[in-house]
């Protein structure tokens, strides 16, 4: 009998070592490292078509890549247009999120139209899931449940029903039987979804991964399943807010400029078409402090309000808080307030929020949120139908950003009349000739606050 072969495996990034070691090579982390028995993987092919050849690229069929549209509008737009025959897509999220939600009603809309869905759950029973699928009011005799963790049955009933999708719901439950580590290691991840891609490519059949994230915010398992997957998509979101935003990290048949905006419902995720109107629905009318930014999301431009409060400090450190803003953007801007504008915040608390959950990582939103600190800090609100943008520079400059036509023109869609902008962005300006706008090229922080106060 020959010796069993093991190697140590990195926990975190997938590195491999003949001997067990404290520090990972690879990624530097402590302690990672876990035993693995080594096996030597059979690469039969699963189906019987023929393997294929080099082949001249001119005499590549394409004609045989119609996309699988599934009737989730949103899901579709962000795969750039429906799903590809054949394609891994890993979908990452924080636990509680939503995906199984989202997977469930994009299962049901194919099954209801497409042909059959195969459902995998390692997670929930299949009682659980058809409560869900009733709550959704999508139930479908095309919607096959299977409650299975081994990945071959998996493969075999697969390839025996042919469905349209097969959806695995979470890769951290699956595992292969080659493999002797635990479900959820990196291992058994690393496998099953190599298994998988393997599965997808050969049989056409498209196939949708669930992956948990760790709480570095990375999906768990190695960067390493990132690259094996043609599609990775984050569904992100604020757990205590209604809205989800479907983004896609990687694509190999599309942009991955693309978003789709849902909201948590009682029966569901609904898709949300018009979001800035949503967003902007609670908003005080002549608050100080309330600003609104028009935001990129990927390619799309968002209304969202932007809120400060500052407050005379009672006693010792002065307090400052960003919610979905980065905090140390925020000591920065109000910095340049303090320094290049001269207002006196150093005394002063100060709280910002985008309201709606959004996390707003964009340069863009430096001036909005520094006027919603100047309005509040002066207790003089801006004029309701003004959006603000630019990006602030250290000197107290404002910056030039991208898209700023496409922002202006969803703005002026719902009605809005006045628009601070970078004065770099102002002369290519088509929309600056329409009657009825008043845009305004800002070169410095003071200059916008001329023009707002
Ligand atoms: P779920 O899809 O189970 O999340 P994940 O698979 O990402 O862990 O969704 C969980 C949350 O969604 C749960 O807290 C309840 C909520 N929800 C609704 O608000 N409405 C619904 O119709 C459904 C099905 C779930
Ligand atoms: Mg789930």
């Amino acid at each position: 009998m020959s010796k069993v072969k093991t190697k140590f495996v990195c926990q975190e990034c997938g590195a491999e070592s003949s001997k067990w070691l404290g520090r990972c090579p690879g990624c530097g982390e402590w302690n990672t490292l876990v035993e693995e028995v080594a096996v030597k993987k059979s690469e039969t092919r699963l189906t019987a078509a023929p393997a294929p050849k080099p082949q001249p690229i001119t005499m590549v069929d394409t004609s045989a890549m119609p996309r699988l549209l599934t009737g989730v509008g949103e899901f579709d737009r962000v795969l750039g247009g429906g799903i590809v025959p054949g394609a891994l897509i890993l979908i990452g999220g924080d636990p509680g999120i939503g995906k199984s939600t989202l997977l469930l009603q994009v299962a049901a809309g194919i099954a209801d139209k497409q042909g059959p869905v195969l459902y995998i759950t390692g997670e929930e029973s299949a009682a659980q899931v058809k409560i869900r699928a009733e709550r959704l009011g999508k139930i479908s005799n095309n919607l096959l449940i299977f409650t299975e963790n081994n990945l071959e049955t998996i493969v075999l009933e697969a390839l025996h029903h042919k469905p349209a999708l097969v959806i695995i719901d979470s890769i951290q439950t699956m595992y292969s039987p080659d493999i002797p580590s635990a479900p959820g290691s990196v291992g058994q991840v690393r496998e099953s979804t190599g298994k998988l891609m393997r599965f997808a490519k050969e049989s056409g059949i498209p196939t949708a991964i669930i992956g948990h994230v760790t709480k570095e915010g990375n999906i768990a398992g190695p960067r390493l399943l990132e690259h094996m997957v043609d599609v990775v998509l984050y569904f992100e979101g604020e757990r205590s807010y209604a809205f989800r935003v479907l983004r896609a990290i990687k694509n190999r048949f599309g942009s991955t400029n693309e978003s789709g905006i849902f909201s948590m419902e009682e029966h569901g995720l609904a898709e949300v078409s018009n979001p800035s109107g949503l967003l902007l629905a609670e908003r005080p009318q002549g608050a100080p402090g309330s600003v609104v930014l028009a935001y990129m999301e990927g390619v799309r431009p968002l209304l969202i309000e932007i809120q400060a409060l500052v407050s005379t400090t009672c006693f010792g450190m002065p307090r400052r808080m960003a919610a979905g803003f980065d905090y140390n953007r925020l000591i920065l801007l109000m910095a340049v307030l303090e320094k290049r504008v001269g207002l006196m915040l150093a005394n002063q608390d100060a709280y910002v929020n985008a309201v709606g959950g959004f996390k707003i990582a964009e340069p863009a939103a430096d001036l909005s949120v520094a006027l919603a600190i100047a309005s509040s800090f002066r207790s003089t609100a801006i004029d309701s139908l003004t959006v603000v943008m630019g990006e602030v520079g250290l000197t107290g400059e404002v910056r030039m950003i991208s898209r700023a036509e496409a922002r202006i023109a969803e703005a002026a869609a719902l009605g809005f009349k006045r628009f601070v902008i970078p004065a770099g962005n102002f002369p290519g300006l088509k929309l600056a000739r329409t009657a009825g706008l008043d845009i305004i090229g800002a070169a410095s922080v003071s200059e916008a606050m001329e023009a707002v106060f």
